[in-house]
């Protein structure tokens, strides 16, 4: 994949003398959904944080646009066009709904989003543009936290767990957003535990497990069987 917008080989990461990933490589297309599924403590928090600078890495190659991100810092390469919603989506939460948007959009990088796309994209937040963010249930404060990330205009939007303890209403909505965004022209990865919804949203799948990359495909062509097999070792 010559085109590939985040383009990642043989990826190790470490929390101190504990290595986390082993040998994970990847390439995402500009304009792709892919989703990252595995069990607890695969890997899949790591390998965003890896992308993001937020863990120590090496890779032999860790690319966004042909373009080196390893010795960066997280500010540039957020920079560069990245932008992450973290598990636990971390709201800052002394600030209302609209001022964490605001924040979002402090690089004022170009793009399409605005406070206006994002409250069409998402119109209760638009309704609850003056709250403070905790007064939002989990599902609301998940649209703020993708909301803000979309705010810096990402090229490339990274969500740590999208679903994980929402409710199914809200869901259904936060994964009807996935394709206006990426019609908007980002490239979306999601971490997603609910392997259902992964396969029903993704072009494509990776599965980690044990920091490995144990399945990679297209989402219709994956086999429930090989899911299983990749996903829990067995
Ligand atoms: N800050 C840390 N210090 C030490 N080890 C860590 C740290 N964060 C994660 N790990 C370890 O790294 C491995 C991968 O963890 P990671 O959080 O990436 O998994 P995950 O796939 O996101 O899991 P989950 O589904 O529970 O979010 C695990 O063995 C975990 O215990
Ligand atoms: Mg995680």
């Amino acid at each position: 994949m010559s085109d590939a917008l985040l383009d990642i080989e043989a990826l190790d990461a470490f929390y101190g003398p504990f290595q986390a990933l082993f040998g994970v490589s990847l390439r995402i297309a500009r304009g792709e959904t892919v989703a990252i599924i595995g069990a607890n403590s695969a890997g899949k928090t790591t390998l965003m944080k890896s992308v993001t600078g937020l863990v120590e890495r090496r890779a032999s190659r860790l690319n966004l646009a042909g373009r080196s991100l390893l010795g960066l810092e997280t500010h540039a390469v957020v920079a560069r066009g990245i932008a992450l919603v973290p598990e636990g989506r971390r709201l800052f939460r002394s600030l209302s709904v609209e001022e964490n948007l605001l924040v979002g959009g402090h690089l004022h990088r170009r793009g399409p989003w605005s406070l206006a796309a994002v409250y069409r994209l998402f119109p209760i937040l638009e309704e609850r543009r003056r709250q403070p963010s905790t007064s939002l249930s989990g599902g609301q404060q998940q649209m703020v936290a993708i909301a803000r990330a979309l705010m810096a205009n990402p090229d490339l939007l990274l969500i740590d767990e999208l679903s994980l303890g929402l409710a199914p209403i809200v869901i259904r909505d936060i994964y009807a957003a996935l394709p206006q965004i990426a019609r908007q022209g980002a490239t979306a990865v999601i971490v997603e535990q609910d392997t259902g919804q992964a396969l029903k949203v993704a072009d494509r799948v990776y599965c980690l497990r044990q920091g490995r990359i144990t399945l990679e495909g297209r989402a219709d062509a994956l086999e429930r069987a090989d899911i299983s097999a990749a996903y829990f070792g067995v």
